[in-house]
């Protein structure tokens, strides 16, 4: 069976991907630097598919090392590209780390891709392209315009789809598929992996299954005046499991597909947007716990409602996110219970 390369393959989406790819038959290397995983997530890999994926600890902005993995695996076909650095508050402080990593693994890994004649890429993006959009683009579509980035990470995302486009043109051997993730949660259900975030999580549903586990007395709800049916802001939600799944059909479509295109883009997503409230007693009937919250202030930066229309993926890739809600949210609180050694 062929080989796909995962960069960021231990970190939170990029080790539910292994796991699926491994599944329906892919060998797997992974090449990480674990500036935000650990090794370990390794075994939690090899414990749901009874084998472990090839591992190597480097940094995918370094030529020699990235030329190296592909000299010792000349049956790659395929790479998909996790690996980056992901906080938006930290790329306010430190945007020369997010340019550097962001920027430099991507032109890294494109030159050492045509070096070794590996010509299929899939690049992990985000609807963070499309800031808010307007009435008329909601759902958000594929052809919806790409609006000025709100944080260098934002905008490492944007440059990072101009790079693939601009290369794409320059090399008509490049074929590269950008996916748009819309909002990731949840973990694998054997609890086996999932999202181990760093400090005082940033996103929602890891600050409600800390503040669950009592890691957090209180969640905040960043607002509730917005122009939404309850005024809390809305999003896609989508289950990593899901989403993990549209990553093998991605590949399956890039090495299969007749009459793909040289680059395309699809929108992940349900197609339904959930407000936090909505989120919060989704959680809360799915657990059976009352989750302490409060409504503050708005959070500076905030889009007000966004959600996707899958159906370009659904239709071309034959893929759809349909895990229910509350099953979703049930994982996340596995998950959460199993690293805090709750009962
Ligand atoms: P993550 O931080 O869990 O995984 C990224 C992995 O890449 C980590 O294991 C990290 O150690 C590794 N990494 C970072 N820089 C590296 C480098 N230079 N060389 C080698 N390894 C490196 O993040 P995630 O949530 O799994 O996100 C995966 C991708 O999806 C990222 O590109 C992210 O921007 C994108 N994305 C994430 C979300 C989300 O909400 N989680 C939404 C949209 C897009
Ligand atoms: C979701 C909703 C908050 C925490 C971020 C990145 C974006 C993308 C996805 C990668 C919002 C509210 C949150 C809390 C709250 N990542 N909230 N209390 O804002 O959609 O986007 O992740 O590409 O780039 O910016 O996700 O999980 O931070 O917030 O009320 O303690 O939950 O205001 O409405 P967001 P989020």
């Amino acid at each position: 069976m062929a080989r796909i390369l995962v960069t960021g393959g231990t970190g939170y989406i990029g080790s539910h991907t292994v796991v699926e790819l491994m599944e329906q038959g892919y060998d797997v290397t992974i090449v990480d630097n674990l500036s935000n995983s650990s090794v370990d997530v390794l075994d939690g890999i090899a414990a749901i598919v009874n084998r472990k994926p090839k591992f190597a600890n480097i940094d995918c902005s370094n030529f020699v090392d990235l030329d190296n993995v592909f000299r010792q695996f000349p049956d790659i076909v395929g790479v998909i590209h996790f690996a980056a650095s992901k906080a938006v508050n930290e790329s306010v402080e430190k945007p020369l780390l997010y340019y550097r990593n962001n920027l430099g693994s991507l032109c890294t890994l494109l030159e050492v891709m045509k070096l070794h004649n590996v010509s299929n890429l899939v690049f992990s993006s985000s609807c963070t392209v499309y800031g808010q959009p307007d009435e008329a683009h909601l759902p958000v579509d594929e052809t919806a315009p790409i609006q000025k980035a709100l944080s260098p990470y934002g905008n490492t995302k944007q440059i990072n789809e101009e790079i693939i486009n601009d290369e794409a043109h320059a090399d008509k051997n490049l074929k590269a598929t950008i996916l748009r993730y819309f909002n990731p949660i949840g973990a694998h259900p054997s609890a086996l992996i999932g999202e181990l975030p760093n400090g005082v999580p940033q996103n929602l549903l890891p600050y409600i299954t800390q503040t669950a586990a009592g890691i957090r007395p209180i969640l905040k709800v960043f607002g509730n005046d917005y122009n939404t049916p309850d005024g809390s802001c809305i999003r896609d939600y989508i289950y990593v499991v899901d989403l993990a799944k549209a990553h093998v059909k991605a590949i399956d479509h890039m090495l299969h597909a007749k009459d793909r295109g040289q680059v395309e883009v699809f929108n992940l997503g349900t197609g339904t947007g959930l407000s936090v409230l909505t989120l919060i007693k989704e959680f809360e009937a799915a657990t059976g716990i009352k989750l302490p919250y409060t409504i503050v202030g708005r959070r500076e930066g905030d889009i007000e409602q966004v959600w996707a229309e899958p159906r370009k993926a659904n239709e071309v890739l034959g893929w759809k996110a349909d895990t229910p809600i509350q099953d979703v949210l049930a994982s996340a609180w596995k998950w959460e219970k199993h690293i805090r050694n709750i009962k």
